[in-house]
């Protein structure tokens, strides 16, 4: 990238390139703080009763650069991009009432909540589209404390690409020590050098490549200002990648982030490798952070996931005060364990998935099934990636061929391979897997994770317990390749 790469002033002295591998410039944008304060209600301590909640899809309007930069027609949850922040409680039943208010089919998924099969929110597979005009109530009951979101399941690319997204936030039964309790949910547009969301959803290059790869990313719907934080606060910082296809991978400048949770789940509190969080679509960690920097100073936080494509996405400014406390909190960092069913792995079912497909290097396009010769993979919607052979496309829809299928109890001991060039976070509906190995090491922290990144080339097993009957999506979270067919569906009977 040189510095000739195309850009255009969308609000005073703020320049966006269009450019997808873009750079960004900060200058100029003062108002709004990074961080959004998610523990502002002193909930009462016994959860009783249904939680009753209404979500309206509708178009509308963003200033995604701030108050004084271009309005971008955006879709959105409540009005609001991202839409708005649900505080749950662990065990209490919730009842979301949701309205389409679009021209279009939707559906929403409450990705990573091991909900009933029926409220998965998956059009034709789980329950039939949300039409326009028309409303669906779904029902359930958190099982798991933790940092969720909830999305489309209906025309993904485009409705999340639009702006439709949210945080959920199942908080913990019993209160955990932090100061404050941050949220940072990431998105990365696509715009036009008019400020309004570029068209194309759905090219070829990003169907069979990286995917829709944006050229603005924004926290909680607005470029970040710095992050005012104070000497000596212990932090919770909820991160998701709401992003289409963004990979992420997030330093703090002189600080040491430690991960306490993945995808919602609790993990052994620890320090990622080289400081860097790697956090792809669909992905969320939480972290703590303590602010150990001096009064007054400044640390830039930087997302270096692509390399020579590195920018600072925020920056924490240390107010002048005098530290909250002299020494660090001492109270443990780990948080309470999820409910999870412990996989039985002596008498598990063995099940293999392989990702194929995509463009391999020198141009051309891997055989993705018996789909070759068949015009431009990735091409108005034909294939441009398999799964096990086969391509399923979309978002999902009636009469989906399950892949396999376990039986009600049986521990099923996953191998996901990626036979292609590229990175796929795979996701899976319903259940939360056990990460064992990564490329034949394992991997440590008990982690647990519903959205497992794998490099090109790498092997992951992880195990489950198929305690949820139903018909499951298992896909690929970059939105493209998920639509061009790496997506695939299994059976709990
Ligand atoms: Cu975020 Cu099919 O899911
Ligand atoms: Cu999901
Ligand atoms: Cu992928």
């Amino acid at each position: 990238m040189s510095s000739h790469s195309p850009s255009i002033e969308i609000a005073k002295g703020y320049k966006v390139n269009y450019d997808f591998k873009y750079r960004l410039s900060r200058r100029g944008f003062l108002a709004a703080t990074a961080g959004l304060a998610v523990s502002a209600s002193l909930c009462p301590a016994v959860a009783s009763g249904v939680d009753e909640r209404s979500i309206r899809i509708a178009p509308g309007q963003a200033r995604l650069t701030g108050q004084d930069g271009l309005s971008t027609a955006v879709w959105t949850y409540n009005g609001a991009v991202p839409g708005p922040a649900l505080r749950l409680r662990q065990g209490q039943p919730v009842r979301i009432a949701v309205e389409n208010g679009l021209h279009e089919d939707t559906t929403v998924h409450w990705h990573g909540i091991r909900l009933p099969n029926a409220m998965d929110g998956v059009p034709g597979l789980t329950q039939p589209p949300i039409r326009p005009g028309e409303s669906f109530v779904y029902e359930f009951t958190p099982p798991d404390a933790g940092t969720f979101w909830y999305h489309p399941h209906a025309d993904s690319l485009v409705q999340l690409g639009r702006g439709l997204a949210g945080p959920l936030i199942v908080e913990e039964a019993e209160s955990v020590a932090f100061d404050r309790d941050l949220l940072w949910l990431l998105q990365d547009w696509r715009l036009a050098k008019d400020g309004q969301i570029a068209g194309g959803f759905g090219s070829a290059m990003d169907a069979s490549m990286s995917g829709r790869v944006g050229n603005l990313v924004t926290i909680n719907g607005i470029v970040p200002a710095d992050l005012d934080v104070r000497a000596g606060e212990r932090v919770r910082l909820r991160l998701v990648n709401a992003a289409l296809a963004r990979m992420m991978a997030l330093r703090f400048e002189g600080h040491r982030p430690v991960v306490i949770a993945i995808d919602g789940q609790p993990c052994e509190p620890h320090e990622p490798e080289n400081g860097r969080l790697v956090l792809a679509p669909a992905m969320r960690i939480d972290i703590a952070l303590e602010m150990q920097g001096d009064p007054g100073s400044r640390h830039d936080v930087i997302d270096d996931f692509y390399n020579g494509l590195a920018y600072r996405l925020t920056t924490l400014a240390y107010s002048k005060a005098v530290p909250i406390r002299l020494h660090p909190l001492d109270a443990p960092l780990a948080l309470p364990r999820n409910p999870l069913p412990k996989p039985d792995l002596a008498n598990a079912v063995r099940q293999e998935v392989l990702l194929q497909g995509g463009m391999m290097g020198g141009g051309k396009l891997a055989g993705v099934g018996g789909m070759m010769g068949m015009g431009m993979p990735g091409m108005n919607g034909t294939p441009a990636w398999a799964i096990n052979g086969m391509s399923m496309t979309g978002d999902g829809h009636a009469g989906m061929a399950p892949q396999f299928t376990l039986e009600r109890g049986s521990t099923c001991r996953l191998t996901m391979r990626n036979e292609t060039a590229w990175w796929h976070p795979m996701h899976v509906h319903g259940f939360s897997l056990s990460v064992l190995s990564r490329n034949g090491a394992p991997v440590p922290h008990r982690q647990w994770q519903d959205t497992v990144l794998l490099a090109p080339k790498d092997t992951i097993e992880c195990a489950f317990v198929a305690d949820n009957p139903g018909d499951w999506m298992l896909h690929c979270h970059v939105a493209d390749h998920q639509m061009a067919g790496l997506m695939t569906v299994f059976r709990v009977t």
